[in-house]
């Protein structure tokens, strides 16, 4: 046999073997998205997921078909407990770490949680994996909200991060700490990616796009913050579980210590989200009302997709909206999922000049 055609046997045997994956934050929005994903994709892999079921995370997030599945092992507990993330990296060839808490608005409310879960949460998974001598990858979900508002236009890799809010400061936090690992400890093989503004099925209610679509649907006001101009990269959720596949899949040499931006390189302002809703369900515009700026917003974020796509071979293939589309169909089947969570759709924030603004 010729030694390249050995290499590329060795290769691909290894891609096909069976792998078991551990997915912190499993239970939550990206996280059960990516579950299903690479459930159906790898029928030989086994997954393991770790989820503290906060109010944002919820079981039924994941079919019955994968929770009943012998392939499935649901691990109840947090990210910040070494206990069980030491008992779990072990078993891992591959990991990717989604667990984090997410809302904008709660961590101007309180923000104590999410540097326990998201900083520490991290740091603890960090120290796993750099005692894992076997572990293949270590993929760590961070988010475009690290950057701040776009100075560039997109906004690539190297763009400075200058995060706004406490969840933003929180997860660049982690997001820094990873990169430090990835420095000191050059052997874990360690990748970071920043997905920027997700959207689809699962999405919790106090998130921007699912909250717009359910006051749509029940003819209730769309409350968009300041002039409504400030604009996101929304990315359909599919496309992101299959960007970090393609992650996965890469080559450990092309992706080990890099940091992969995971946008579509197209932006659109929440107002224009909130007509095209509107429009999509045939509801009126007179729905749209202003309320004052949420502190710590974004103005824009655009991403650069070129090194995804030079170095993951990744491309959005999702426009915005095909994406809307199947999101509010979704919404729009699964009324008893998203009932429940009615209450939490909004959080109270005490702006400067005493006034309380619910975001
Ligand atoms: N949704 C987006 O638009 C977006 C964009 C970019 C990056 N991200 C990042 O992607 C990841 C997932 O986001 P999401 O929108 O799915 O979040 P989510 O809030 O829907 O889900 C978070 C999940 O993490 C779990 N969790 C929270 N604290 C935990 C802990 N201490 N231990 C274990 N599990 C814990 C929750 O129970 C929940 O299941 C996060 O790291 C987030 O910062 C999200």
């Amino acid at each position: 046999m010729q030694s390249d055609e050995r290499i590329h046997k060795t290769i691909s045997s290894k891609q096909n073997t069976k792998k078991t994956i551990l997915i912190t934050g499993g239970a939550g929005f990206i996280g059960s998205n990516f579950v299903k994903y690479i459930y159906n994709k790898y029928p030989d892999w086994h997954i393991l997921v770790l989820d503290a079921l906060t109010y944002a995370g919820n079981p039924e997030n994941i079919p019955l078909e994968i929770r009943e599945s012998s392939r499935f092992e649901f691990w109840y507990g947090s990210v910040t407990q070494p206990a069980i993330v030491n008992k779990l990296v072990p078993r891992s060839d591959i990991i990717v770490h989604f667990a984090a808490e997410t809302h904008v608005a709660r961590s101007i409310y309180d923000n104590s949680k999410f540097f326990e879960t998201d900083v520490i949460g991290t740091q603890i998974m960090m120290n796993a994996a750099e005692e894992h001598q076997k572990l293949e990858r270590f993929i760590h979900i961070s988010t475009s909200e690290v950057y701040g508002t776009a100075v560039t236009d997109p906004m690539n890799e190297t763009h400075p991060l200058d995060p706004t809010s406490p969840y933003a400061a929180a997860k660049c936090g982690a997001d820094r700490l990873v990169y430090s690992y990835m420095q000191t400890y050059k052997y874990i093989p360690a990748l970071i990616i920043r997905p920027f503004n997700n959207y689809g099925p699962n999405q919790h209610l106090e998130k921007l796009i699912p909250r717009l679509i359910t006051n749509a649907l029940q003819d209730k006001n769309l409350r968009i913050y300041g002039d409504g101009l400030n604009s996101r990269d929304w990315i359909f959720v599919e496309d992101t579980c299959e960007a970090i596949d393609t992650a996965i899949q890469a080559d450990i040499e092309d992706v080990k210590g890099q940091i992969f931006n995971i946008g579509t390189g197209r932006d659109i302002s929440v107002e224009d989200v909130a007509k095209i809703i509107l429009k999509n369900i045939e509801k009126p515009e007179t729905l749209i009302i202003k309320i004052p700026e949420r502190p710590g917003e974004v103005r824009r974020h655009i991403s650069s997709t070129e090194k995804a796509e030079k170095i993951l071979n990744f491309k959005a293939k999702t426009n915005f909206s095909e994406g809307i589309q199947k999101t509010i169909d979704w919404y729009k089947i699964n009324n008893p999922w998203w009932k429940k969570l009615e209450w939490m759709k909004e959080v109270p924030i005490k702006l400067r000049d005493g006034q309380i603004v619910m975001y």
